[in-house]
């Protein structure tokens, strides 16, 4: 019997914000190994996002636990790597209540949070020992999954590069990844930093940052980004030696066909209608590089079709979020199993090998 039917219906009962810190606290207190059921241990599963190797291409966005809290149990929930903050230098407490919307009708989600959390201070020293733990675990088992960390600025803060630099230089000792987001919505002027000097400076100020961990560092950009921005920050990115894009962000465009009654709340809009976007920029961007960039595809991904689809468009793994809110904790082992089997169908060995195969 799916038991999340049941549980949504007294989730979706709550205030939404309520509802994800309910969620959050019970994953928290159950950072054990024994967690690690709903892996999929299946090597055609295996992928590359640049010189990092997963065992499978399913990822949690960043935002979900924006603390660091629960990491192991998320990967248990069969995610191959799970991507925790935003976290900035210091703890802030983001835009004022409610700043978190359902868009049931679209299988939506809006946002306006605003970089909420505790601070790289408090994640910090947690990440450190959860990372060891699953390090230990990992000992034994070689596919327990990745821990990435997103990297943001203070919204007062006076620099904002130096706030990246800082998380950058915090965390590449700890993280397996690491993601420069500047493409939240919900940040005043945050998304100036995609283009121009501003990006010129960010990204020669991060890959300096890193220091000789050489830990992989991504840029996560925003699906509102047009076309010539575009076309200078891969110029950019790719000049820099960034590792990988994430693509993409919520966006703050509000398609037409929206009919939640949320559907006019300020933020950032996820799930469902984001879809079409994040898939057509996924398309321009793995065409315009043609593998030379590796890139995580997020937006809308909630079935293994879907996932298929943006590995055969050129995404060496993807992400998701608001998919998680409707179908369950389930959802990420149901992709895995729908993947490997398409993947076997269609007679390729790895993710790795089916990666941009739709234009190759
Ligand atoms: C997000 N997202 C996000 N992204 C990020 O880089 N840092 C963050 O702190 C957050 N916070 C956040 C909160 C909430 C409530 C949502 C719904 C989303 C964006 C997220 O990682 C992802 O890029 C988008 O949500 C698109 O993916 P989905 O949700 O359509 O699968």
């Amino acid at each position: 019997m799916a038991f999340y039917p049941l549980a949504r219906k007294m989730l979706f009962a709550l205030d939404p914000e309520r509802a994800h810190d309910l969620v959050i606290n019970a994953m928290a207190a159950k950072q054990a190994l024994h967690q690690y059921k709903l892996q999929i241990h299946d090597p055609v599963l295996a992928t590359q996002i640049g010189r990092l190797s997963l065992t499978s291409p399913v990822g949690l966005a960043a935002g979900f636990d924006k603390d660091g809290r629960a990491p192991l149990a998320l990967l248990g929930a069969g995610f191959g790597f799970v991507e925790v903050g935003t976290l900035t230098p210091r703890a802030q407490t983001g835009n004022p209540k409610p700043r978190l919307f359902r868009l049931p009708e679209d299988q939506a989600v809006i946002n306006r949070l605003g970089f909420n959390n505790q601070g790289q201070m408090a994640a910090g020293p947690r990440l450190t020992h959860t990372i060891a733990r699953r390090d230990r675990i990992r000992g034994g088992r070689r596919d327990v999954g990745l821990i990435g960390v997103n990297i943001g600025a203070n919204k007062d803060s006076e620099d904002r590069v130096a706030d990246y630099a800082e998380g950058v230089a915090r965390f590449s000792g700890i993280a397996d990844y690491l993601t420069i987001n500047i493409s939240s919505p919900n940040t005043p002027r945050l998304r100036d930093l995609q283009s121009g000097d501003a990006l010129e400076n960010l990204l020669t100020r991060v890959m300096s940052a890193r220091g000789e961990s050489a830990v992989p560092i991504f840029v996560k950009i925003a699906p509102d980004i047009d076309d010539d921005a575009l076309g200078q920050l891969l110029g950019q990115v790719m000049r820099h030696g960034v590792d990988g894009l994430i693509v993409s962000n919520t966006t703050i465009a509000r398609p037409g066909h929206l009919i939640s009654e949320n559907a006019h709340e300020t933020g950032g809009l996820s799930g469902e209608p984001l879809a079409p976007r994040s898939r057509a920029l996924l398309g321009v961007i793995a065409r315009d590089t043609q593998g030379k960039l590796p890139i995580i595809s997020v937006g809308g991904v909630g079935s293994a079709e879907e996932a298929y689809a943006r590995i055969k468009a050129g995404a060496s793994a993807v992400q998701l979020y608001t998919a998680l809110v409707y179908k369950g904790p389930t959802l990420a082992g149901e992709i895995n199993r729908g993947l490997a089997k398409r993947l076997k169908r269609d007679g390729f060995s790895s993710v790795t090998e089916a990666v941009g195969s739709d234009y190759k």
